[in-house]
């Protein structure tokens, strides 16, 4: 068992997480509002063996049954291996919320803790980064998990809450100690929030420090970076959040570029406005003609974004809740290039 992403004709890549055999040094980075299964089942079609991964799922939601709850669980069986991420910030309640995604038909696959989260309400409640400087509370919820589940349970989290409190490498061994198979770290503080650039340098020690795999993350955004990201943090593997909006194909061209040394060329633009069609599609299958027409609205510059009228498209998609108008324009757009 090995994994040696770096190099040239890999082709067979293995990491192990827990009892889970990754075969792709690439996973999807869980992303609220976007990686549903219509988002999943795209980078699906071009990557067959990445991990990907649901939004985060509140511990709390969850346990309370809520009418919207049931659609963020959905998967298919093309979707594993798929890791659930919970959060919450009171053990119990999280380690009850991962067992009832073991009664699903189909399991996770791993199940990850979001400790990086860095919205104000989320942290206001204790839950995400704010578990960065609860460490003993964020100790128990692995515990409580790996109790309670005979899947893989992972961590992502910051390198800390502010520059002032860079806890990443303390944290990162405690959370092994406490069972966690793996972890991610988003190379940002929580105050941070997504500006600046992510410091892969800050975890470049990390892996010396530790025996469970490492999944590095922050603003990978080609094959060329992802290998530069492993080479500067020793990372095991990375993960892949925002630059796979209106780019399903990434994971699939970073997979093959660290594992081939195969430079595969981006989908076209007509490619992309198709693959437009299809997320909206799937989105309308999914949740409704009513609710898939707002949702898409956030995709569509990612999908449109390079073409010369990008500014007046956008408006035009941006604009309409008719779902065969906007059909319309994304072919017209598609019949025009
Ligand atoms: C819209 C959006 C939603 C996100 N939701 C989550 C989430 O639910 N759980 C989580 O751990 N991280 C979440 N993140 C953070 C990403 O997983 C990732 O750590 C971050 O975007 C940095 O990686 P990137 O530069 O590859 O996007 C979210 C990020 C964005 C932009």
């Amino acid at each position: 068992m090995t994994n040696l992403p770096l190099q040239k004709n890999n082709r067979n890549f293995q990491l192990k997480i827990g009892n889970v055999v990754l075969k792709s040094p690439v996973m999807l980075a869980p992303m609220a509002g976007i990686t549903d299964l219509p988002y999943r089942q795209l980078i699906r079609k071009y990557s067959k063996n990445s991990l990907l991964t649901t939004e985060m799922i509140s511990s709390e939601m969850l346990m309370q049954n809520r009418k919207d709850g049931g659609k963020i669980l959905e998967n298919k069986e093309n979707d594993f291996p798929l890791s659930y991420q919970l959060s919450g910030h009171k053990p119990k309640m999280m380690a009850d919320a991962a067992k009832k995604l073991m009664q699903m038909e189909r399991k996770p696959s791993i199940i990850d803790i979001n400790m990086g989260c860095p919205v104000r309400k989320v942290v206001c409640g204790g839950d995400g980064s704010a578990l960065m400087r609860t460490p003993d509370i964020a100790a128990d919820i692995v515990k409580a998990i790996k109790d309670t589940v005979d899947i893989p349970v992972s961590v992502k989290f910051r390198l800390g809450y502010t520059s002032g409190e860079m806890n990443f490498m303390e944290f990162a061994k405690l959370m092994e100690q406490s069972g966690a198979d793996s972890i991610t770290i988003h190379c940002r503080t929580r105050s941070q929030m997504y500006s600046g650039s992510a410091d892969w340098q800050a975890i470049s020690g990390i892996k010396k420090e530790i025996n469970i795999p490492l999944f590095a993350n922050g603003d990978i955004t080609t094959p060329q970076k992802a290998k530069e990201c492993l080479e500067i943090t020793g990372a095991d593997a990375i993960a892949v959040g925002r630059a796979t909006l209106g780019a399903p194909d990434l994971i699939h061209r970073i997979e093959q570029y660290l594992l081939t040394g195969e430079d595969i060329e981006q989908a076209d633009i007509k490619t992309k406005i198709n693959l437009a069609i299809e997320h909206l599609n799937a989105e309308v299958d999914f949740r409704g003609v009513k609710n898939a027409i707002p949702f898409m609205r956030k995709f569509y510059p990612y999908y449109i974004k390079g073409l010369p009228n990008a500014a007046a498209l956008r408006g035009k998609l941006m604009s309409s809740s008719d779902y065969d108008v906007i059909v319309d324009e994304l072919h017209k757009i598609s019949q025009d290039l």
